[in-house]
């Protein structure tokens, strides 16, 4: 259901070249709004009354969370300004944090999020901000799944959620303490392509939903399965059939919830990646070609501005603007940091650059511009949506040297 990866727009972006400074994230509105309602389709289908939730952390853009709002979408939040922003946008949504201080909890609570609490010690705090209607806990289930090691959430390794064996007793404090409406949230790793793993997660989860009503007496009214949905980062990889994760889903419930003897709760969900990645690119020109020990395409991004590569080791495809049928070799592409993993691509098949070429990252609008740093004193740079009316539109502006330094003395 997401393009592939090897696809981008080649117009639009070539006109941003032109018109404005490099580097710079371009995201394609119209991709964008295509995720959502793609989302969307496939989970109405069999949950007609499915709420989608978009997970701010992976891009926290007013402008793009705009109109993910627009396509019908809450948000869910994982600290205090994304609170802050979902509720100045007018959104509804949760907030799932982890190792939160009363503060946090209270501050999200008066933003009108819903609590979906981490940890069991949490309860003891809603006392203090004022027990909430209705919450819901982050289950560990024991089971985890990601595309990479360092992006599975769950198991007996991962530091999120209540582990499910105490999940009937973090429901029942939560009763005493006055709660009266409950959910049950999981998200057990990131960028999952294999459309099973859902069906078993969820069927875990009813089966924790069932352990809950027995041990407590809560009823759970919604089920939030979190994100996770994966996309294609490399170009041999498929796109995650959602039609089929939905299904599965749908069987799941039907099977679970007459087998159990529990009545189906709401279904919810918070991707991030699946909405946003794919309709982001990071673009950068080559300004440095060094023939080291390796042949090195030096680019003016850096790891800063996108440091999933550097930090995972994550693969991101790369394309040259215009030659993409060109003759090829092999290269690594990297920026200016001093750290040896300041690498978008290692020995990577490229067509052969000069300086100037325009080299355009896939995948660059989810996780991407909001994991960015200023290591080095590096700036964050520019995002441009390409809007649906082939306009260009700067959405946030390339930082000044004065931003990286108004918060100190000088
Ligand atoms: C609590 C929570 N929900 C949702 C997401 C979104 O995950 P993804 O981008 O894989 O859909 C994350 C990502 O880390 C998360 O931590």
């Amino acid at each position: 259901m997401n393009q592939n990866v090897i696809s981008y727009p080649k117009e639009g972006i070539a006109k941003a070249v032109q018109k404005f400074e490099t580097p710079f994230f371009i995201y394609e509105e119209a991709r964008l709004r295509a995720n959502c309602r793609n989302l969307k389709a496939a989970f109405v289908k069999y949950f007609p009354d499915f709420q989608p939730m978009f997970a701010v952390k992976a891009n926290n853009n007013p402008v793009v969370l705009q109109i993910i709002k627009e396509e019908g979408f809450g948000f869910d939040c994982s600290s205090e300004s994304e609170c802050w922003i979902a509720k100045k946008l007018g959104a509804n949504g949760t907030y799932t944090g982890n190792y939160t201080p009363s503060k946090t909890l209270k501050f999200a609570k008066d933003c009108g999020m819903l609590l979906n609490l981490d940890d069991i010690s949490n309860v003891a705090m809603l006392a203090e901000i004022g027990v909430p209607e209705t919450i819901s806990f982050r289950i560990n289930p024991g089971i985890g799944k990601g595309g990479m090691e360092s992006v599975i959430t769950a198991g007996p390794d991962a530091k999120f959620g209540v582990p499910f064996e105490k999940a009937g007793a973090a429901y029942q404090l939560a009763k005493d303490a006055g709660v009266r409406h409950f959910g049950i949230h999981m998200m057990t790793g990131s960028n999952v392509l294999d459309e099973e793993y859902f069906g078993k997660t969820v069927e875990k989860l009813l089966e924790i939903v069932a352990m809950v009503k027995n041990q407590s007496g809560v009823e759970i009214e919604f089920m939030n399965i979190g994100g996770g949905f994966g996309v294609p980062y490399r170009p041999e990889e498929k796109s995650l059939d959602l039609e089929k994760v939905a299904k599965l889903i749908k069987e799941t419930f039907d099977k679970q919830c007459a087998k159990l003897g529990i009545k189906a709760p709401r279904l919810v969900a918070e991707p991030g990646r699946f909405i946003a990645a794919d309709m982001g690119f990071l673009i950068g020109k080559v300004v440095v070609i060094k023939e080291g020990y390796k042949k090195f395409i030096g680019i003016d991004a850096a790891s800063n501005d996108m440091p999933r590569p550097s930090i995972y080791g994550a693969y991101h495809h790369v394309s040259v603007l215009g030659k993409d049928d060109g003759k090829k070799e092999i290269v690594s592409v990297v920026g200016s940091i001093c750290e040896n993993n300041d690498q978008f691509a290692k020995d990577r098949e490229l067509p052969i650059c000069e300086i100037g070429d325009t080299l355009v990252i896939h995948n660059c609008g989810g996780h991407a511009f909001a994991m960015g740093h200023h290591y080095n004193g590096k700036l964050l740079h520019a995002e441009y949506l390409l809007q649906e009316n082939g306009e260009l539109r700067m959405i946030r502006r390339a930082e000044t040297f004065e931003d990286l330094y108004k918060t100190t003395e000088v």
